[in-house]
């Protein structure tokens, strides 16, 4: 059994799905609200149809699994019932106690920790979740003499506060490679492929500006998106594969996309025209605040804004080197951003 930390989230449930329906795990998953899981997997959802289409990478079977292989005949209601067999659901805080952390591993074999907060709420902090949450996890795998964690991190993590998210996510990172355990830390650019993530962002600012989009610096920060179920592959082969224990992986996929260029795709994709203004980075930071205080989900954060400093790319080959596949290029599945509906969402 595998225990996925976040199995909730946009990347967790395609972790949690892939785990069960196609390599014949059993899986538990841990979150604050981990019933959110069953009422975001109906049997229509993209999630459960691109995980039900991917190849099984051939983890050992798990004794008491439901049987590896590609379930592709399978109706999604038999996916959801072998899903209710094979999958449990722990409510649980990674900042709980770590004895508490590893009651809930107990009868594992290995953890996929997904869990961090990319925004921070007055309650919800980066250093208690990205940063202490991760220690927790290490503690906790320690205490319960589980060895395998596969953590993903991100691509970017540096040793400087001035970059809030990605120095806590820097500092999760140090926690995991100094836990003594046998880690896998990928740390990729961002991942794309359903709702909500970065691409909604983008969607959101068109929507807000109607006729001209100012993009900061002209949008020539670069980026190298990867498929959410590319990446779900890689965990799956991170598992798999001893060889990959003790390694921490830049990836992304297999082109650079500029800011520019990827609002100009959203925009194609959507049937959307605006004109594209560029503007310096700080005069931005005055909007970008003022639609923080208006807005529950504001398009960015100054935070984000200043991550535009730091690279967000790696090789164009690392996965294909790594792992030996070619990742899928981002025209190929961007479709779904036609469905994004993202306005203006006041408090
Ligand atoms: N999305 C990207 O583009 C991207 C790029 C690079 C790296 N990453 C990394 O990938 C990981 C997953 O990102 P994501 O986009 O899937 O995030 P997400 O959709 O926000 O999912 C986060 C998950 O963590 C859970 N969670 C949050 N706080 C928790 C807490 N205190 N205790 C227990 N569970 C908690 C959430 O469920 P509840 O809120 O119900 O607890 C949810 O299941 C993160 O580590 C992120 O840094 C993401």
């Amino acid at each position: 059994m595998i225990l996925v930390t976040g199995g909730t989230g946009f990347i967790g449930r395609r972790i949690v799905l892939r785990l069960a329906l196609v390599e014949g795990q059993r899986v538990r998953l841990l979150s604050r609200d981990p019933g959110r899981f069953w009422s975001e997997v109906a049997p229509s959802s993209r999630a459960l149809r691109e995980a039900m289409s991917a190849s099984p990478v051939g983890l050992i079977p798990d004794p008491a699994g439901p049987g590896a292989g590609p379930k592709r005949p399978l109706p999604p209601d038999d996916a959801l019932r072998t899903l209710r067999e094979v999958v449990e659901t722990v409510a649980g805080d990674v900042r709980d106690d770590p004895a508490r952390l590893a009651e809930a591993m107990k009868g594992t074999q290995a953890v996929v920790h997904t869990v961090a907060i990319l925004r921070e709420t007055q309650r919800r902090t980066f250093q208690s979740v990205n940063v202490e949450g991760t220690e927790n996890v290490v503690k906790a795998m320690q205490r319960a003499g589980l060895r395998r964690l596969v953590h993903l991190s991100a691509l970017g993590t540096v040793n400087a506060p001035r970059y809030r998210y990605i120095y806590s996510k820097w500092l999760g990172e140090q926690a995991v490679l100094h836990g003594g355990l046998d880690h896998t830390v990928l740390k990729p650019s961002f991942i794309y492929g359903d709702s909500p993530s970065f691409l909604d962002n983008v969607v959101q600012t068109i929507n807000m500006a109607p006729g001209v989009l100012p993009l900061p610096d002209g949008g020539r920060a670069l980026f190298q998106p990867l498929w959410v179920e590319d990446l779900v592959t890689l965990i799956m082969l991170c598992l798999k594969d001893n060889r990959h224990v003790g390694q921490s992986y830049e990836i992304g996929g297999p082109e650079h996309w500029s800011l520019a260029e990827i609002y100009k795709l959203v925009l194609r994709v959507r049937g959307q025209r605006r004109v594209l203004v560029p503007v310096l980075r700080s005069l931005f930071l005055p909007g970008v605040v003022f639609t923080g205080l208006a807005m529950k989900n504001p398009p960015a954060t100054p935070d984000e804004l200043k991550q535009l400093e730091v690279d967000n790319y790696t090789d164009v080959d690392a996965v294909q080197r790594i792992f030996g596949f070619k990742p899928g290029r981002l025209e190929e599945h961007i479709d779904y951003v036609r469905e994004i509906e993202a306005g203006w969402t006041g408090r």
